[in-house]
Formats: structure tokens, sequence, C-alpha cells
């Protein structure tokens, strides 16, 4: 928890813990591998590789250090557009304007805020290369539709996975779908080892590159398996790998996956069963899950009518010692965005969900005791001309 936090007596977010981080930090320690890729790198990535069926993964340093590497192996040059949310964290965008791209910036869909599918086709040109679909909330994007559309056009996909580790679309696990996907284990997410990430390759063709580009662009990893007697500089690249200290705290969390889910989604569940009659007297619209989606349980939130009633409810909250949060600004808006973005539609949907936003506390130590304040807290709200 960071010193922000310390202040609420019910903060936003705990990062949690499952028992055998210590342990298994102490035994990466003791193992005298503390750099990256040793035995806990190798057992996140089994594990991560065997639950998802198929794809390779590579743990890296960030999610948005995964973002650059995918960026780096699709060929991302000056002049490509990339299709993103505006609704979204910076690095989907910066990971991409890194190496000369210029953001397209997309609506997002007024029921899971997820970009809205159905302006997609309209978004690209010859210049577009690629497509970020940010499962918001871990809710799964429309992918039937969003590949079908990128793959008559040619175009790659890649999910920016950061929300929806675990979570389905159509029975198949988020982050499988496009040739790359990223995940994030900032303290913030569900699994988590302060700051983390991975990428995923569906498409096993950039397998290769990638481990390259995240070794500073050296073929040290075939030396170290012995099919090459020297290593040196065969790519651009840069360091992406985590110690294994940190894999080892991962791997601990990793290995508690179905039991984290299990307690998010009942402090979820009890957020939508006490909110709901109340969501729907005041107008306010609570997440939505469509039937076809399996979700991560990674947040939970409210989008109230108003900017005004979403700033009055936080500022009530906190003269309650509860902590709620609002989440990204538009990227279109932002000094960077109106710099490097070219907008072709307007994003009201962005605009009015940033504007109106609120997150309630969700971490997975989380008792129904302080749940229920929340939700007292909430109930009693009355500034809603605020
Ligand atoms: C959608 C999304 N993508 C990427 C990131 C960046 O993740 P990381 O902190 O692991 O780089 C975040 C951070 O919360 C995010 O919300």
């Amino acid at each position: 928890m960071n010193s922000f936090q310390i202040r609420y007596r019910i903060p936003f977010n705990k990062p949690g813990l499952t028992g055998n981080e210590l342990r298994y930090v102490a035994d990466a320690i003791t193992r005298g591998h503390s750099a990256g890729d040793g035995t806990f790198t190798r057992r996140c990535h089994a594990i991560l590789e065997q639950i998802l069926g198929g794809p390779r993964v590579f743990l890296t340093t960030s999610c948005t250090h995964a973002l650059e590497m995918s960026a780096l192996l699709l060929e991302i040059k000056p002049g490509d557009e990339v299709i993103v949310p505006s609704f979204t964290f910076v690095s989907t965008v910066n990971a991409f304007v890194l190496r000369g791209a210029r953001p397209i910036f997309i609506d997002i869909r007024n029921d899971t805020l997820n970009l809205d599918d159905a302006q997609l086709e309209s978004l690209i040109t010859p210049r577009t290369k690629a497509v970020v679909t940010v499962h918001y909330g871990g809710v799964g994007c429309e992918m039937e539709t969003i590949l079908g559309i990128s793959g008559r056009q040619g175009i790659a996909v890649v999910e920016d996975n950061a929300h929806g580790l675990f979570a389905r679309y159509k029975g198949k696990y988020l982050g499988t779908f496009g040739c790359l996907a990223t995940q994030s284990f900032h303290e913030t997410k569900n699994v988590n080892c302060g700051e983390g990430g991975a990428l995923v390759i569906n498409d096993l063709q950039y397998v290769d590159r990638a481990e390259i580009i995240r070794e500073k662009g050296t073929n040290r990893g075939r030396f170290f398996r012995g099919q090459v007697d020297k290593y040196t500089w065969v790519d651009i690249g840069s360091s992406y790998l985590p110690a294994d200290l940190l894999a080892a705290f991962l791997c601990a969390q990793l290995e508690k996956h179905e039991e984290i889910t299990a307690t998010r989604k009942r402090i979820w569940n009890y957020y939508y069963a006490q909110l709901s009659k109340w969501a729907d007297q005041h107008s306010v619209q609570l997440p939505y899950v469509p039937l076809h989606c399996e979700q991560s349980y990674h947040m939970f939130y409210l989008i109230m009518p108003s900017s005004g009633a979403r700033q009055a409810l936080i500022e009530h909250l906190k003269s309650r010692g509860i902590l709620s949060v609002f989440h990204y600004l538009p990227l279109h808006l932002s000094p960077m965005g109106k710099r490097f973005g070219g907008q072709k539609r307007p994003c009201p949907v962005t605009e009015r969900v940033s504007d109106c936003l609120i997150r309630l506390p969700f971490f997975n130590d989380l008792s129904e005791s302080k749940q229920a304040e929340v939700v007292e807290g909430i109930q009693c709200f009355d500034r809603w001309s605020a």
C-alpha cells in the first residue's frame, strides 16, 4: 500500500499475499541465481503456458515493457498508424509512439467500456499496422468481430490484457487471441509481484526475435542453451527480463491463482448484489459482463450520472475514511495525445465515462464488514446535484 493510501481506514488497494512469497524469494537468493531467467522464471513461464494452452510466454519487467516489445516485434515505424482506445493507460499508446507510430484513437462501447468494434473498420487506412484491444476490467472485447475485421484487412491484433489474466471470451482465455498479448503483475493487479509483466506470444514466428529483444538485442539465450559458443549483439533490444527474485514472488501468486479469483469473485458479487437496486434508483451504471464473457474480477466501478456527483461521492467516501478513485483520463485530450494522435472521430463515451467513473476499494483481503461500510457510505450519499 503506498503512503497516499495509509491515511484511509479502507484503502483502495492492498497488494495481495498468498503465503509462500517470502519463502520463494529466500529460495531464489540461496540458489545463487537472482538475475533473470532462473528457476522461478521458468516455473512462471511453465504455469502460464500450461494454463493458457499454446502460447509461448516471457516474463517482462512490466506490461509497459511487454507492449514496447510488441511494437518492436511488429516492426512499427514512423508513419504507421495503430488503433488504440482513448480510454486506457498511457503505456498502451506510448509503446507504439516510441517507434514513431501515430495513434488513432477509437471510442469505447457504452456497455463494457471496451473499444467500440462497430467503429473499427471505419478507422482503418492503408497505413494501419495494428489494433490494440484493452479488455477493460478483465471483461473481453468483442474478439470475434475484431479478429474478423483485422484478418480481412491484414492488421495485427495486440491484446493489452493488463486487467484480464485468466478471464475468458467465449470459453477461450483473454491473451490468446492476438498475435501478441501483454500482462501486468503490478501491485494493483489480481496476481502481482510489485512490478512485472509478461509477453504472451500466440504467433510463434515471433518467439526467436522476442528472446533476443528481451536480452538487450543479444543471442544470450542461445549461448546459455549451448547453441552458440559466444553471444553477441544481433538485433535492437533492451533489458526486459525481471530478476528471478521477482519471479519467485510471482510464482507464489500464480500457484494460488484459483483462490485469488474465487476471493475476488466473492468481493465483486457482494458489491453487485448490494448496489444493484440503489444504482437503478439513481441512474448509476454498474459494470456489464456479457454472458459469453467470464471476467477476471479485477475491479468494481460505478458510473455516476454527472462528473459533479462523481467528485462529491469521492469526497463523501473520503470523509468516512474510504478511498475511492477515478480512472483513465481520455488520451485524445492529453497533451501528448493532441501532439501525436490522429483523431478521426470524436470519443464522447470515453469523455463521459472518464468524467463519471469511480472505482471502489477492491483487494483480496477486503472483509465483508469493510465492504458493508463502503456500501453503506454509498447508500447514504445525497449530493446528486453537486
Ligand atoms: C490497460 C493497461 N495497460 C498497461 C498498463 C501498464 O502496466 P504496468 O504497470 O505493468 O506497466 C496498465 C496499468 O495499470 C493498464 O491499466
